[in-house]
């Protein structure tokens, strides 16, 4: 077999049997082919799609191209969470010690920010001393203390993925559902969980622009994890507008603490809630999502949840000081108030706008290898129907830097619309979509 065989069959639209799939990736992931044969084989594919069956063999083949967490440690049923990424998208903190709390081993492998959309890890490290570069061994550790760890992919989960994305970057072939499917599902599946929810966004902050593509991706990633005896449920959600009130790293440690406390604003609640509930049912903890809902909400007005935060933060190496008093995380030296310019309600906070004001601010990377800011940031976000007067705050800027105040300011200027006519609702989850059933 050569590359250019593989790549001239995916160029000419057939479809590509497991063993070649196999074949290409083991190359890749042994240096034996090339990144320039890789990335022509990344394009066909971005060009010419996938069949289902190829996007499981593809998903296989690197996720087999790593080691396969050896779970066997955790008594608990394992359940993890993925989003596609968003702006505010702080649930992954809030859930994870949530649905600890309520008897799931959580192991959650996270990213970093990259491009407008923040990273869990990120947000992390804005607590001094937190550490998300462990081994495999400590990760357990952890979960089996206190239910749930949170850290980066290691080098040895999914090679191949780590190193395929990073070339898809470069070469234009991120957006494309069977790549992104594979690379997801790959890491996903390589952690070994029993089930998996997924919280799939749609809209302008996210990388599906419409519903169809954002479902297009759920029911392929759901049926991956399906065809592989995994508990699968998948939650399309807004991603219009941003998630919560704040977008920056520290900022949105200081809304987990805030929400683990009982305080979080609705739509990040209902997000958060809605995704930790699906979690207990494919645990079988829970029989339906009243249940699931009431289960949650208790150890949240217990603080058992918020315990278990504080908990894997000190297993971590954080310094828990930060948490017991995050006025003490890192601040920006400026707040500037961003007004509104006329009176009316929102119709519009448009979440790529936001994400992109953060990047400019020094929140967000603008490449791999780029330094952020934990303090800076946007906080106290209006939502889309609120009653604003002119002069009102819609946000807060959150600098470190006032060239950078500036530039973010121009992005803010096309964020927002304002109208005297009453928006429609936010409709957050448009739908859930478990395995061959669409509700
Ligand atoms: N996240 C991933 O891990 N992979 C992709 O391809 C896109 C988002």
């Amino acid at each position: 077999m050569l590359p250019q065989w593989i790549i001239e069959k995916k160029r000419d639209g057939e479809a590509l049997t497991k063993k070649e799939i196999q074949w290409f990736i083991n190359g890749y992931a042994d240096n034996s082919i090339p990144d320039y044969q890789m990335s022509a084989l990344a394009m066909a594919i971005f060009l010419r799609g996938m069949t289902p069956g190829e996007i499981t063999a593809l998903t296989e083949a690197m996720m087999h191209s790593g080691e396969i967490v050896d779970t066997s440690s955790l008594s608990a049923p394992i359940i993890d969470k993925h989003s596609t990424g968003g702006i505010g998208d702080k649930v992954s903190l809030i859930l994870a010690p949530l649905v600890a709390s309520c008897g799931v081993a959580v192991p959650m492998l996270s990213g970093r920010g990259l491009g407008i959309t923040g990273g869990t890890l990120d947000k992390l490290e804005s607590i001094p001393g937190y550490k998300t570069n462990l081994s495999i061994t400590e990760f357990l550790e952890i979960i089996d203390k206190c239910g749930c760890s949170i850290m980066g992919q290691t080098d040895t989960l999914a090679p191949a993925d780590k190193k395929l994305y990073a070339l898809r970057d470069v070469t234009g072939t991120v957006p494309s559902i069977p790549l992104i499917s594979a690379s997801i599902m790959s890491k996903k599946l390589a952690e070994n969980t029993h089930g998996l929810v997924l919280d799939v966004k749609w809209g302008k902050g996210a990388f599906m622009k419409n519903v169809e593509d954002a479902r297009k991706l759920a029911t392929t990633m759901i049926d991956i994890g399906n065809s592989m005896g995994k508990g699968m449920t998948a939650l399309l959600t807004d991603m219009n507008q941003p998630l919560g009130k704040t977008a920056g790293n520290a900022l949105e440690v200081i809304e987990t603490v805030d929400a683990l406390q009982g305080s979080g604003p609705a739509d990040l609640m209902k997000i958060t809630m809605a995704l930790s509930a699906e979690m207990l049912l494919l645990a079988g903890l829970a029989n339906d999502m009243t249940a699931a809902t009431a289960q949650l909400q208790s150890k949240l007005d217990s603080g058992h949840a918020f315990e278990a935060f504080k908990k894997m933060v000190i297993l971590h190496g954080g310094d828990i000081s930060y948490i017991d008093n995050p006025s003490k995380l890192p601040s920006a030296a400026n707040l500037v108030h961003y007004p509104a310019n006329e009176n009316g309600f929102i119709h519009e906070v448009n979440a790529e706008m936001i994400g992109r004001a953060c990047i400019v601010l020094g929140a967000g990377r603008k490449n791999v290898d780029e330094n952020i800011d934990p303090a800076v940031g946007i906080s106290g976000i209006v939502k889309t129907g609120d009653n604003v007067s002119k002069g009102d705050p819609l946000l807060l800027i959150h600098s470190n830097n006032a060239r950078k105040t500036e530039e973010a300011k121009s992005f803010l200027d096309k964020a927002f619309s304002i109208s005297t006519e009453t928006p429609e609702p936010t409709v957050l989850i448009i739908s859930t979509i478990k395995p061959n059933e669409d509700k």
